[in-house]
């Protein structure tokens, strides 16, 4: 058994979101929100592109902000769990005949090598990699406790939570199962279209113990590529509140929430980075999941406004409801 399980290789796996890197045309409102607002310590900057983390994350970025003219999302990182699943995800697409190309370490800054593709199914641009620097911040900002990696400021984000995103109702179920099938995420929760019992309309997946790490939904505009929201993680429902008070007297654009979701039950708000329009959502609390032999929870029809909204401030569902598009393929075709 030892012997088994000391051979045992599960092969390349995604350990965690790392990273969004949004096209924002005013680097100076959006870090006035992201860093002066939500309290991120801005880590780096070169030129016209910053980077920041939150106070509990000891890498070196999980937002890059790039002052470009189009506020397109460029990158969704994911951090693998060993050096070597980098090499070995590139050889997986590869076999697949996904086209994937070499992002130099450096490429953005403190990172390592990585790898990019187009999300099939979703031609959301995603990358791979594993070596993140992990700097200390400077000393007037560094926290006495060590899993902090500076003192906590602003409304308090603390690290990087989810991604939401959103492809066409025709092209959802690839790209919802290719995730589960390629990068090793479990479905947790999920919705099918009413009108289209086997398209899925909204799936929350995981590889970690929270309800989701990445969502993928159906997007009523039939676009294939758009980001929904970028989710960062406070630690109470009261931070969440304080947030809503906070950003009301701002000149944030205030989306819906609060509320809590019954699909993973935190709670919400949406606002909207000033600089880039991206909606970002505030998000603390949910359940965790330890099981082994976890039973994706269906929603249906009659039952699902309540997943969305528990309590609180309604979910906008419809369809003009603002979604960015996610175009950032350079270097790689759409098929
Ligand atoms: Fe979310």
């Amino acid at each position: 058994m030892s012997l088994l399980s000391d051979r045992f290789d599960p092969g390349p796996q995604i350990a965690q979101c790392g990273s969004i890197n949004l096209g924002t045309k005013s680097l100076e409102k959006s870090l006035s929100f992201f860093r002066d607002t939500l309290g991120m310590e801005e880590v780096e900057r070169r030129g016209n592109v910053s980077y920041l983390r939150c106070y509990q994350e000891l890498g070196h970025h999980s937002l890059v902000l790039t002052e470009q003219d189009e506020a397109i999302v460029n990158a969704y990182s994911f951090r693998v769990r060993r050096p070597q699943d980098v090499e070995l995800f590139h050889d997986a697409l590869k076999q697949q005949d996904i086209e994937v190309v070499e992002v130099p370490a450096g490429t953005e800054a403190g990172r390592g090598t990585a790898i990019r593709f187009l999300l099939p199914g979703g031609e959301h641009p995603f990358e791979l990699y594993f070596d993140i620097d992990k700097p200390r911040a400077p000393e007037a900002l560094r926290s006495r406790l060590p899993s902090n990696s500076s003192k906590r400021r602003g409304l308090g984000v603390r690290r990087i939570d989810h991604f939401n995103i959103q492809t066409s109702p025709s092209t959802i179920n690839q790209a919802e199962q290719w995730v589960r099938d390629n990068l090793g995420f479990k479905r947790r929760e999920f919705a099918y279209l009413p009108d289209q019992p086997d398209t899925v309309m909204a799936s929350w997946m995981s590889v970690t113990p929270q309800v989701h790490d990445l969502a993928i939904v159906a997007n009523r505009l039939d676009k294939k590529a758009q980001l929904h929201h970028v989710a960062f993680n406070l630690q109470d429902f009261s931070d969440v509140l304080t947030a809503a008070d906070v950003i009301r007297d701002l000149e944030v654009s205030y989306g819906v929430g609060p509320g809590k979701h019954g699909i993973g039950q935190a709670m919400y708000l949406y606002v909207f980075d000033p600089g880039s329009d991206h909606r970002v959502e505030l998000y603390a609390g949910g359940y965790l999941i330890f099981d082994p032999d976890w039973e994706a929870i269906e929603w249906k029809k009659e039952n699902f406004p309540e997943g969305l909204t528990w309590y609180g401030d309604p979910i906008d569902t419809a369809p003009g409801s603002r979604g960015r598009d996610t175009t950032g393929s350079a270097g790689l075709r759409r098929k």
